[in-house]
């Protein structure tokens, strides 16, 4: 189960927090990697790190908001490795802050990259994998103020609301074409410089406070993140179709 031998990975917003994990865990697996970001010494050390780990990829920058981009990254995967067989969606950027009250440029900001990124690289993605047959798509949504309501967190949580009606509609055109789209819904992993752990170190919360917040009693693990776009991301979940998994420790349950 869940072996990616030879498969052909791509994953936005890999410099960091949960693409990185994400990109250490496929290439274990023998996945193929091409790896974007905007950060690109966060991006390059990924890279490192995927390599020093025996594992095979390359790195490059691209702007998810921007389409060309995208499309080009896109198009740079396949002119590696001849194929595309998985897209993990995961950029996004966060501008937190009380809903009502942000400047109405930032919601701009954060539709064009977390939103409107999304849709870029699904769209680029599927047309690939249309010319091999099919492939697995796997979205970073969230389940701040899209399954739960964060005050101040709105936008950024509006925008993941918004990935998670694009994925069920998007899976179901394609549903019958060998083209797996789900999304995953998470919070609380305790991961360096993920938008988690920035948000409780900018409101001055301890890892044992935040840990409280969950009714498991303690924060994400990398592998936990890991295990769950595997799945999304394997043959074995072709039957998900418009999925949205959650994990998050139990907070939305109660
Ligand atoms: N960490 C969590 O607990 C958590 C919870 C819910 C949802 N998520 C979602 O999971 C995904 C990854 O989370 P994370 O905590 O690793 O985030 P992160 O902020 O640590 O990493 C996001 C990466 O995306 C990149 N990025 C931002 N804008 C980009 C753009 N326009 N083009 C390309 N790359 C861009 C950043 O440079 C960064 O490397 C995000 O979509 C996030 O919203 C995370």
């Amino acid at each position: 189960m869940f072996d990616f031998d030879g498969k052909v990975v791509l994953i936005t917003g890999a410099a960091q927090g949960f693409g990185r994990v994400c990109a250490l865990a496929f290439a274990a697996r023998g996945a193929r990697l091409a790896l974007c970001d905007i950060a690109d010494a966060g991006g390059e050390e990924t890279l490192r790190l995927v390599t020093a780990a025996g594992g095979t990829g390359f790195y490059r920058h691209a702007d998810v908001s921007v389409e060309a981009e995208v499309e080009a990254f896109v198009g740079a995967t396949v002119a590696a490795y001849g194929r595309l067989d998985v897209g993990v969606n995961n950029a996004a950027k966060e501008i937190a802050g009380p809903t009502l009250d942000l400047p109405s440029a930032a919601f701009d900001q954060l539709i064009a990259t977390n939103l409107k990124g999304v849709y870029y690289c699904m769209k680029h993605e599927v047309a690939q994998m249309r010319t091999t047959g099919g492939g697995a798509i796997v979205n970073q949504a969230s389940i701040t103020s899209s399954i739960t309501g964060v005050p101040d967190n709105g936008l950024y949580g509006a925008t993941k609301g918004g990935v998670i009606g694009l994925t069920k509609s998007a899976a179901l055109q394609v549903a019958a074409e060998n083209i797996s789209i789900n999304a995953l819904a998470t919070a609380g992993f305790d991961i360096p410089d993920d938008v988690f752990v920035r948000w409780i170190d900018g409101h001055g919360t301890s890892r044992q406070e935040a840990a409280g917040w969950f009714p498991i009693g303690r924060l994400g693990r990398p592998e936990e993140i890991a295990a769950a776009v595997l799945y999304l991301a394997s043959d074995e979940a072709r039957f998900a179709v418009g999925t949205v998994l959650t994990v998050d420790g139990g907070f939305t349950a109660r």
